[in-house]
């Protein structure tokens, strides 16, 4: 379903990477293949999980009409998947049409703990009709914990039962909130060992909330599994995962040490925002596997076609020169809507004449590839059908596979994050000596 074209790379001389230089790292990659599987990493092995995709939907199912409301308290990996999943294939407006449509529940995802997102997140609910899904794979992290305490307090003051309130989803065997589930027989859905934060969207972190919207998660699974199908093969043009990463890489070490996602997709928006951890967090060390300090990164930036024409491209096109555009293009942005002309004092405005919507929009997406290739500005091209769960699933395994290779490309471990413990942990020792 995916495409990905890559000329525009190519086409920028001072970007210092030809097709013949990308192409021949290709050598790498059946070397690299192996040494991704002995990471022993789940993120592209749980798809097949069928077992849990099955107890995901049934406990959905048990849940159709109870709830108007579901709350996720979770952050970092434990938010922004589910957040991608829901606004790629919800109304944009999901809350507000399901709430008219009264179909599927709203969801509020508390991903911050400013006090302000809590009041007013609170003042939306009926708690009587709020079910609170608590996400945390290390089931320690305190922004989520306190959460999770307030709401539980919220929910016993109305004397509401908590086992029909919460949903937790936490690694099967450790941490604070698999044994409050077990002490209290909170129904629990478990994060693989060998899946982190980040990483876990196709586990019930994703999927549980989105089978709780109605979303078809089978048809997601299907599709990320045809996206697997290609990131362990041993041939160069067959893998998208690793001519994106391949790509992303070299022109990193010619000065392109930042990549801006674009989609022309309103609906891609938060998966803009899910890859932009994804990366940060995966490739962003200090050491090599080796040991060896390297303070490697890619600067992840997410940018929205067309509106960030009018707000960042002026910078991409003509600022400094270490930038790799990365733009997402969806050929059928749905039923056609026509910009109409109506009376003569539009003459100027002559060339619009018949086009459409989708056009316009199409054709913004191909002057701004143009230009910047034009300035000398790498950038490539994701190509995909429309937005939906055939092709969700195949863009998570894309992103991931490429970054999966990055880390191997750049020799540092992808599935760890200490830079993100070491905050948790001075926090904690910030209020215990507060
Ligand atoms: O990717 C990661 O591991 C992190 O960003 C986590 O997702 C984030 O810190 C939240 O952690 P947890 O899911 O353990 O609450």
């Amino acid at each position: 379903m995916i495409k990905i074209d890559f000329k525009n790379i190519f086409a920028c001389p001072s970007a210092g990477v030809s097709e013949a230089k990308w192409r021949a790292l290709g050598k790498d990659l059946p070397r690299l293949i192996k040494q991704l599987k002995t990471r022993g990493q789940g993120f592209h092995s749980v798809i097949d999980d069928a077992k849990t995709a099955g107890e995901i939907i049934k406990f959905a199912k048990a849940q159709r009409g109870k709830f108007e409301s579901l709350v996720v308290l979770g952050i970092g990996g434990s938010a922004l998947g589910l957040l991608a999943i829901s606004q790629a294939l919800n109304n944009i407006y999901h809350n507000e049409a399901g709430a008219r449509g009264k179909r599927t529940p709203k969801l509020y995802v508390l991903d911050n703990i400013d006090p302000a997102l809590i009041r007013e997140t609170e003042e939306q609910l009926n708690l009587a009709k709020t079910l609170f899904i608590v996400i945390s794979k290390s089931g320690t992290t305190a922004e989520t914990v306190s959460q999770y305490l307030y709401f539980r307090k919220k929910i016993a003051q109305k004397k509401l039962l908590i086992k029909k309130h919460f949903v937790f989803i936490t690694d099967a065997k450790t941490g604070w909130l698999r044994q409050v589930a077990n002490a209290e027989k909170i129904s629990a859905f478990s994060i693989p060992n060998n899946i982190g934060g980040r990483w876990s969207v196709l586990t019930p972190v994703g999927l549980l909330p989105a089978a709780l919207m109605g979303i078809d998660i089978q048809k997601i699974l299907a599709s990320a599994r045809q996206g697997r199908s290609s990131i362990f093969l041993a041939n160069f043009s067959a893998n998208l995962a690793w001519q994106m990463a391949s790509a992303q890489y070299l022109l990193y070490h010619q000065g392109r040490s930042i990549n801006v996602l674009m989609p022309y997709a309103q609906h891609l928006w938060r998966l803009a925002d899910w890859y932009r951890q994804l990366l940060a967090e995966s490739i962003g060390k200090v050491k090599n596997r080796r040991g060896e300090q390297v303070n490697v990164g890619i600067t992840p930036v997410t940018a929205l076609g067309v509106t960030d024409q009018h707000s960042q491209l002026q910078l991409y096109s003509e600022g400094p020169e270490d930038k790799l555009i990365i733009f997402v293009r969806v050929s059928e942005a749905g039923k056609k809507i026509s910009i109409p002309l109506l009376t003569k004092t539009e003459v100027e405005f002559s060339f619009l004449r018949g086009v459409s919507f989708n056009k316009l929009f199409d054709v913004e997406y191909q002057g701004t590839a143009a230009a910047l290739t034009k300035n000398n500005r790498p950038n490539f091209t994701i190509n995909i059908k429309r937005v939906d769960e055939q092709t969700l699933g195949e863009l998570f395994m894309l992103f991931e596979g490429a970054v999966a290779f990055l880390g191997e490309l750049f020799n540092v471990d992808a599935f760890n994050q200490p830079g993100v413990e070491l905050s948790k942990k001075m926090t904690r020792d910030l209020l215990k000596n507060s």
